[in-house]
């Protein structure tokens, strides 16, 4: 694992945007697996610019995000693939088509949680995932107690997910209590993660995660198995581990 320490929340979504365009630049047919979130915002509008400035292609990429609320449409303004369009894919030249999200309209769930697996089978796979985590260590929609062994699947929210994201909805009772994820095991298959983190409210569920013992009740901390993991904080999210990294 490699954990590299960012001044700011600007500095971390520019290393990030580095890594996402190496990867772009290296392999301009790969699959990046990618997350909603506040933190990766500025590593979009990084990527944004290099875009404009003619430095990153983007054409040939296919993406595959984490996660969707069920129910929602894709013209909801809250909905992931709304936020996936309007932060990052309307203003790059990525084929819409090659973009997943899992459907938050189709009512059969199961049709869903398959449809994605064979997509991310078909293309081959995630070359770089792209990870956010939550406060409770959640990653994806992967909330404290998933089997590590699960593949996309439909998760009711946890009390405090729920919580944490009504502040982008008008009123508690508008946040959907169920979303769909990539599993585990699903996010454990991509040859590449990138996790992302600033903020001093995600310190403690960094130190668990990396840190701390592999349990399902800190989902995180699965990523501590995978061979090839980079973890870019800034130096609040990152402050219960410096003594560990120095
Ligand atoms: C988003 C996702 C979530 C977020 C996590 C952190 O697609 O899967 O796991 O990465 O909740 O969210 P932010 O970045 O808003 O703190």
């Amino acid at each position: 694992m490699k954990i590299v320490v960012a001044e700011d929340y600007n500095q971390m979504s520019r290393m990030a945007a580095n890594l996402i365009s190496a990867q772009v630049i290296m392999k301009p047919n790969c699959v990046l697996g990618l997350a909603t979130g506040s933190t990766p915002i500025g590593m979009y509008n990084q990527l944004i610019e290099w875009y404009k400035k003619g430095d990153i292609d983007f054409s040939q990429v296919t993406s595959i995000n984490l996660d969707e609320y069920r129910g929602l449409a894709p013209d909801n303004d809250q909905s992931y693939r709304y936020f996936m369009d309007t932060h990052f894919f309307n203003h790059i030249n990525i084929d819409k088509k090659r973009t997943h999200v899992p459907d938050g309209l189709e009512p059969d769930a199961n049709k869903v949680c398959r449809d994605y697996n064979k997509i991310i089978t078909d293309c081959g796979g995630i070359d770089l995932q792209l990870l956010g985590i939550g406060i409770n260590g959640h990653i994806g929609f992967n909330e404290p107690g998933t089997a590590f062994e699960k593949e996309t699947h439909v998760v009711d929210l946890a009390e405090s997910t729920i919580r944490a994201n009504s502040r982008f909805f008008a009123s508690l009772d508008e946040v959907p209590k169920q979303a769909y994820t990539m599993g585990i095991k699903t996010i454990m298959q991509a040859k590449k993660i990138l996790v992302v983190a600033n903020g001093k409210e995600k310190a403690q569920a960094i130190k668990d995660a990396f840190f701390g013992p592999i349990l399902p009740k800190v989902p995180g901390s699965v990523l501590q198995l995978h061979n090839d993991v980079t973890l870019i904080g800034d130096k609040e999210a990152l402050s219960l581990i410096l003594d560990e990294i120095e």
